[in-house]
């Protein structure tokens, strides 16, 4: 143990970190599974980059040299028995049994390696903004540059296509994926998605945005074509009534109120692999919260009652996508801005078996300690349908 100490510290000291996993927690209640550790330059000072990954949401600090190596002194053995450390020069593998032994095994690299030490925020754009329809979208000028108001919406855009893509590479698709992006509006985030994965993805990508107003429609329709998009149309439709062929991906980003939901369901009904969604006003559940409950002295406060409102109202829907066999994150979507619009909420098709029951009790006590009589999709989910 001594020894992979010593060699933390020298590879902090000379610099030399690519990468760090610790992983395998000691406990299986252990809600943190594992951090991940990339050297990274912070206004030209090395600093850590820490991923601490729990079940259901990622949190990421930064730390220099001193406070790295305390991180994981604090951190190995008693919370993870597993460090892998792959500097300029070695590969470094820590492994601690449960009685606590500990095994050292260590590997000489010939080949010259180079550590990465971009930043997230300096990552290469992932969004080319010199692209026509940047333009023609009212994001950037003749000439490709971001304008100055669309700055902040253009970041969003990066930061929104760099978590879709994590999400989509850790489930498996057939060789054609049908998405679809309910709500879509304006289109921002329809088209990033589209210009990204038609980049970066081998696979057929075939893209349809489902918004209600027919203005926005034509417009977006005219964009496609005037760039010779392929496989890729704005329909004007209701999300209630949209009828997809296929459905692989499943997008509804701030569709206001219960179209979330309509999204939600679209997308369990439609068996999609894959279902994003970035909820927006929770008025249904709030008007119901505004009934009596054993909460009162916390909810007669209406900045409370709209943020409980929030929490149950997406509690419910990611309760719903794990009855319906989705595995569920909830995570921070772009950062805080003064709006709790700020939350996605991620159901990936799980083969698993699930214990619908419990988690019906789940749901159930939840709206009957909040005095929440319906819950949209809750409701919804049984209608015309005795399946689930
Ligand atoms: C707040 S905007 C979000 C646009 C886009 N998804 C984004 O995040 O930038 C919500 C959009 O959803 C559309 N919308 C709301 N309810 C809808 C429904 N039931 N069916 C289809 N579109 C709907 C609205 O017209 C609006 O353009």
């Amino acid at each position: 143990m001594e020894k992979f100490f010593e060699k933390l510290d020298l590879s902090l000291k000379t610099n030399s970190i690519i990468k760090m996993t610790l992983s395998k927690p000691v406990s299986k209640n252990n809600e943190l599974r594992n951090v991940y550790v990339k050297p990274i330059l912070l206004k030209d000072n090395k600093m850590y980059q820490f991923t601490f990954r729990y079940e259901r949401r990622d949190e990421t600090k930064n730390f220099d040299a001193k406070q790295t190596f305390d991180q994981v002194k604090n951190l190995v053995p008693e919370v993870f028995q597993n460090v892998s450390l792959f500097t300029l020069t070695e590969d470094v593998t820590l492994l601690v049994s449960k009685k606590g032994k500990p095994t050292l095994m260590c590997k000489k690299i010939n080949e010259k390696r180079e550590a990465d030490l971009s930043h997230d925020h300096e990552k290469q754009r992932l969004i080319d903004p010199t692209n026509p329809w940047w333009h023609l979208l009212g994001l950037t000028t003749r000439d490709g540059k971001v304008m100055a108001d669309m700055q902040h919406k253009f970041k969003q855009i990066c930061k929104y296509v760099e978590i879709v893509d994590g999400v989509m590479r850790q489930t498996k698709f057939d060789d054609e994926v049908h998405i679809a992006d309910m709500g879509a509006g304006k289109g921002y985030l329809t088209f990033a998605l589209y210009e990204y994965l038609m980049k970066n993805y081998d696979k057929k990508i075939m893209m349809e945005g489902v918004e209600i107003r027919k203005d926005l429609v034509l417009k977006i329709n005219d964009i496609i074509a005037k760039c010779n998009l392929k496989n890729f149309r704005f329909i004007e439709n209701s999300i209630e009534d949209y009828k997809p062929t296929n459905l692989d991906v499943l997008i509804a980003l701030h569709a206001c109120d219960t179209a979330t939901d309509d999204a939600i369901l679209k997308g369990i009904r439609n068996n999609a692999k894959l279902i994003i969604c970035a909820p927006c006003c929770h008025k249904q559940v709030r008007r119901e919260m505004e009934k009596s409950s054993k909460f009162d002295s916390i909810t007669k406060y209406g900045i409370f009652l709209e943020r409980q409102a929030v929490m149950i109202t997406d509690a419910v829907r990611a309760l719903v996508l794990e009855y319906c066999g989705y595995k569920t994150q909830v995570m921070e979507f772009i950062e805080y801005d003064n709006t709790p619009k700020n939350v996605l909420l991620v159901g990936r098709k799980s083969e698993k078996a699930i214990d619908k029951e419990r988690v019906a009790k789940e749901i159930k006590n939840l709206l009957d300690q909040y005095g929440v009589g319906e819950h949209y999709l809750w409701k919804n989910l049984w209608k015309n349908c005795r399946t689930y």
